[in-house]
């Protein structure tokens, strides 16, 4: 089936020339057609214009089985590209959350067998079955607020059996889900109890037992590790990503979130894909990404929830560097997947411009999960997956009004889901 949507108050972040990312001042520029049209064929993002170009509409309309929709006074974006969470887990975890409001750090907290141990422990309990409902809640939950591609990391298994369980999860969701969902595997998350005081060992662990069967089943895409204080250092995370490589796992690190851990260095000499928090980045981590090709990818919820520093992003963009926002969706340090109030933090929190926030959770955080040639933005042949707002006066309204869902109807792969 075709959809054309038209009137649209304004067609948002379009491409004619697609690019895989945008860096530094090109961040501020957004490409908007008022009272536009979008044809949508196949899955695929066929053609768009203006209402008045009435001569490639009437071409399109010609064909009754159109689904035609109005969208007067609404806008179209692309869907939000959230390129980091750890949306598969079991059960909450509210009670550290009050710890946390009594003035316990993120550390001291995951010191007492909290934070991930304790997601560790109940993940072990739950079964492939539970954990992939309540994980399609999650999606589900998000795609009602525009999101239409995620990645989402194992880490809360941290034993071969669990770690494998939680990618068998991810596996399936992949196939029943219409978001596009890329895997990563984070056997690196933390420490287990067991392997306390024996961390080289863990690591071991990790290359010689996990990587192998994660590769044989093929159950990732990316590799990722903790390089932080208190979890994994800069050598650790080093030896770990050339075993990921040698699997063809690509890079996308948690790093500088606790401190300055070297994870960014270590991150841009091994080529990942992304590093992501970001919280302790100074000149030299700056002066590193520059000329990389890894992305900068900012996790606000995670600083505003545990209420840590933010990243210098003004300073990030005016060095030139592009940067992406994903949500960081976990039970622990960001309890939330919406991508819209991801939008208002940047805004909020980091001083972007509505039209930088919006390129770093569509085109951006596109590249950062591996999928910018297919998503993030409207261009000819990309897949279609777009969003429709309520009736709202402008696309800086989005980021202004935080806290309501302004997504009206969703489209993922060419149909119309909400
Ligand atoms: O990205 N920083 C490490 N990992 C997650 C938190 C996971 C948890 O606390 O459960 C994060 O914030
Ligand atoms: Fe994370």
């Amino acid at each position: 089936m075709s959809i054309l949507i038209q009137n649209i108050k304004s067609l948002i972040g379009i491409e004619n020339k697609p690019k895989l990312l945008l860096k530094g001042k090109e961040m501020s520029k957004l490409n908007c057609i008022e009272n536009a049209w979008l044809f949508i064929d196949k899955g695929k993002i066929a053609a768009f214009g203006n209402m008045q170009d009435t001569s490639a509409l009437d071409k399109i309309k010609t064909d009754d089985k159109i689904k035609i929709i109005k969208a007067k006074g609404k806008l179209v974006f692309p869907s939000f590209c959230d390129s980091h969470t750890h949306l598969v887990y079991a059960g909450s975890r509210e009670i550290e959350y009050i710890d946390k409001i009594k003035g316990l750090s993120y550390e001291e907290i995951a010191k007492r067998g909290g934070g991930i141990l304790n997601s560790a422990a109940r993940l072990h309990k739950a079964s492939e079955d539970e954990l992939v409902e309540s994980a399609m809640e999650r999606l589900n939950e998000i795609i009602s607020f525009g999101t239409g591609a995620v990645e989402i990391k194992s880490g809360y298994g941290l034993t071969t059996e669990d770690e494998l369980k939680m990618l068998r999860v991810i596996k399936k969701l992949k196939a029943i889900s219409p978001l596009t969902i890329k895997a990563t595997f984070l056997g690196a998350h933390a420490v287990p109890a067991v392997y306390k005081g024996k961390q080289k060992e863990y690591v071991e662990l990790i290359i010689n037992e996990m990587l192998p069967l994660v590769a044989s089943e093929d159950l990732a895409d990316y590799i990722d590790v903790f390089c932080d204080k208190g979890f994994f250092t800069e050598d650790e995370t080093e030896i770990l990503l050339m075993a990921g490589m040698k699997y063809g796992l690509r890079a996308k690190i948690h790093a500088n979130e606790l401190d300055y851990s070297n994870g960014i260095q270590v991150g841009v000499k091994y080529n990942a894909l992304s590093v992501d928090h970001l919280e302790y980045t100074g000149d030299r981590e700056i002066a590193c990404l520059l000329d990389s090709e890894t992305m900068p990818t900012l996790l606000p919820g995670a600083a505003f929830f545990l209420g840590m520093p933010y990243a210098p992003v003004r300073k990030m963009i005016a060095a030139g560097l592009p940067v992406a926002m994903a949500s960081d969706f976990n039970p622990g340090s960001s309890p939330s997947g919406n991508m819209q109030f991801i939008l208002s933090m940047g805004c909020i929190k980091y001083r972007m411009l509505p039209e930088e926030a919006i390129n770093a959770t569509t085109i951006n955080s596109a590249y950062a999960m591996g999928v910018s040639e297919e998503l993030g933005s409207i261009a000819v042949g990309k897949t279609a997956n777009v969003f429709i707002t309520k009736a709202i006066p402008n696309y800086e309204f989005m980021p202004y009004s935080y806290g309501s869902n302004k997504v009206e109807a969703v489209i993922l792969n060419g149909k119309l889901i909400k």
